[in-house]
């Protein structure tokens, strides 16, 4: 059985002092919360004290991004081992919108997710299509074409500490949520996908969530798909109280 993975990703926003207020609030509504995994990523500049506040908690931490590169010259940069040292337990790579603003490749998420790996910190991987390549039937291609240039060197081991987010670029942030039936599709092929590089066993261990626009009133649907086995949260993660609700999906 695949446990449940509800990350919020929190991209760009709120200062020190709101992250902590908002993972303080996010903890004590959740309260002792155990059939779902639970995990923040505030911005670099709140990871630290977001750090302390969830200590002893059922809450992880998680990363935004990170750099390929153990240490040196590289202005902006923030290494595996730095996420580490402050009890980052998961990172995010591959976001489309890194994609987008920032020329992110498949190649440098596969350096980015071996220097992960290197120091025990879990990857989730971000994959989806745009509304171009939906509109031309070029969804699937799109998303295979991540999945083997983002992971195909990785050993069957590796991929098991994996998290895959599926994120079709046209629902992120726009309230356009994929329907049930079409993120079910999409993580369905995922799983295929895994299947074919990796073996039966590890295709079956291998988390997939959904993310785009998911909201307290979505979440009960898309996970009663098969395939899908948690989200990551954009908007709706800012609101301690939205937050929660999707991490409660169960108890509705
Ligand atoms: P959204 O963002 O929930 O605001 O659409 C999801 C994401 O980008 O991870």
């Amino acid at each position: 059985m695949r446990k449940a993975i509800i990350v919020g990703n929190w991209k760009m926003n709120g200062t020190v002092g709101e992250a902590v207020h908002l993972v303080a609030e996010l903890k004590s509504l959740i309260g002792d919360v155990s059939d779902v995994e639970v995990a923040v990523a505030p911005p670099f500049t709140a990871l630290s004290a977001v750090s302390r506040e969830i200590r002893g908690s059922n809450v992880r931490l998680c990363g935004q991004d990170v750099f390929w590169e153990k240490e040196g010259a590289y202005t902006g940069e923030i290494s595996a081992s730095m996420l580490k040292d402050l009890e980052c337990h998961f990172v995010i790579l591959g976001h489309s919108e890194r994609r987008q603003f920032l020329g992110e490749t498949d190649e440098w998420v596969c350096k980015k997710i071996m220097a992960a790996l290197d120091i025990g910190i879990h990857p989730i991987v971000c994959v989806g299509e745009s509304l171009d390549h939906r509109d031309s039937g070029r969804a699937f291609s799109i998303v295979e074409e991540q999945i083997r240039g983002c992971l195909g060197r990785l050993s069957a081991g590796d991929m098991e500490t994996i998290t895959i987010a599926y994120e079709p670029v046209w629902a992120i942030g726009t309230g356009k949520t994929a329907t049930p039936e079409q993120a079910e599709e999409m993580h369905h092929k995922i799983r295929g996908i895994l299947e074919d590089t990796f073996g039966r066993d590890t295709a079956r261990k291998v988390r997939i969530q959904y993310g785009g626009s998911v909201t307290p009133d979505t979440i009960g649907d898309l996970m009663k798909q098969p395939d899908i086995d948690g989200a990551l949260v954009g908007g709706a993660s800012l609101k301690a109280d939205s937050f929660a609700r999707i991490v409660k999906f169960n108890e509705k």
